[in-house]
């Protein structure tokens, strides 16, 4: 296949609002050993996307500068040493950068098949939330049968991800959101207590729904003065989990807390990690939770499309935050 060598893609021309996002013109990747070249056809919108805009989520060393961390798309060519993937194959995959483009590059562990049954669109909203959540909640908080979960933001791409993937897994899940609205879509995604935050204490509403024990497992994109009283929430033995600092770098905490009651505090991000980490993930996605999609248990929420040249828009509708899960832009 003659591949052209340039290709449209949106670039940050500078650090600050949505309209710093600009259609440009670009080479055409090419893929190094162990890489796949998609053509894309559709890229997830993450709220590390707004933060990379606004200069405070640098790109890690070897990364594109181009932003987007998930596509869909199909494969037109592979590097050495590639052999799972071949040219015409559709797949989804997590980006280091480089999505909001009409092709990129993508190390092929970090590729999936998109789910039977599924479009791009719904297959480009997956990768970014799904590889975060089962990194944190599965892997690093250990959620265990018959244990429970906190979602703080149910309704974000990360939040309807953890939701879904709890419930599939027959846990307990409670969720935290700002509206009304907000709180019934969470239900609707099978969360068994929506919590409002502006309008109800969670500690208080958590408390309640589990006789007073807590939820073992919380997942915070908060954090900030949210974190003392998540300690509070807590089972004992109960595992916090930091994904994002919205509401701040610093808060105060009683270790106490942890101290008697064994609880633990850990956080991480994904993007720096590297290739090896990432795959492990992707095999445990295919093998667990990518049924859960072909059977429909588990359903991508797609709030809005924009075609790839509105990439400001995209990111002004995230940062109004009145969406409810996935931002997704479309390559035609
Ligand atoms: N660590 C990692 O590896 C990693 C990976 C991916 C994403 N993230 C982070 O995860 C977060 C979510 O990403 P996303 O792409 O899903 O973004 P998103 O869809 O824009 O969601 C952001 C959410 O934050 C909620 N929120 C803000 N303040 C809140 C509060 N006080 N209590 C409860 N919810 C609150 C908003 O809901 P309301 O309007 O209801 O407040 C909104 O739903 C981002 O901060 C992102 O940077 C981390």
């Amino acid at each position: 296949m003659t591949l052209p060598a340039t290709m449209r893609a949106v670039e940050i021309t500078e650090y600050g609002k949505p309209e710093v996002l600009k259609l440009c013109e670009r080479p055409v990747p090419q893929p190094k050993a162990g890489e796949v070249l998609v053509r894309v056809s559709a890229a997830g919108i993450n709220r590390p996307d707004v933060l990379q805009r606004r200069g405070h989520y640098p790109v890690p060393p070897g990364g594109s500068d181009i932003p987007g961390l998930e596509v869909a798309g199909e494969v037109v060519a592979v590097g050495s040493g590639v052999s799972l993937w071949t040219a015409g194959q559709k797949l989804c995959a997590l980006l280091q950068g480089g999505g909001y483009a009409e092709y990129c590059t993508v190390p092929a562990p970090q590729c999936l098949p998109i789910p039977k049954g599924l479009s791009a669109v719904e297959a480009a909203s997956l990768p970014e939330t799904f590889f975060t959540v089962w990194s944190n909640v599965f892997d690093r908080a250990r959620l265990a049968p018959g244990e429970s979960l906190l979602v703080q933001g149910g309704s974000s791409g990360i939040g309807v991800a953890a939701i879904q993937m709890a419930k599939a897994f027959g846990h307990k899940v409670l969720a935290t959101a700002g509206s009304p609205q907000k709180c019934s879509a969470c239900e609707e995604l099978g969360a068994d207590r929506a919590i409002n935050y502006k309008t109800e204490d969670f500690v208080t509403i958590v408390k309640e729904a589990t006789g007073g024990r807590g939820v073992d497992v919380i997942i915070d994109m908060v954090a900030g003065e949210y974190v003392e009283r998540e300690l509070k929430c807590l089972a004992d033995d109960g595992r916090l989990v930091i994904i994002a600092l919205l509401g701040g770098t610093r808060g105060t905490l009683s270790l106490n807390e942890i101290l008697t009651r064994r609880l633990s505090l850990t956080g991480s991000t994904l993007r720096p990690r590297p290739v090896s980490f990432k795959g492990a993930i992707a095999r445990s996605l295919r093998e667990k939770v990518w049924p859960h999609l072909e059977s429909g248990a588990i359903k991508p929420v797609i709030y809005r499309i924009f075609p790839l040249a509105e990439a400001r828009r995209a990111h002004e509708l995230m940062e109004s935050s009145t969406h409810i899960g996935k931002i997704v832009l479309t390559i035609d």
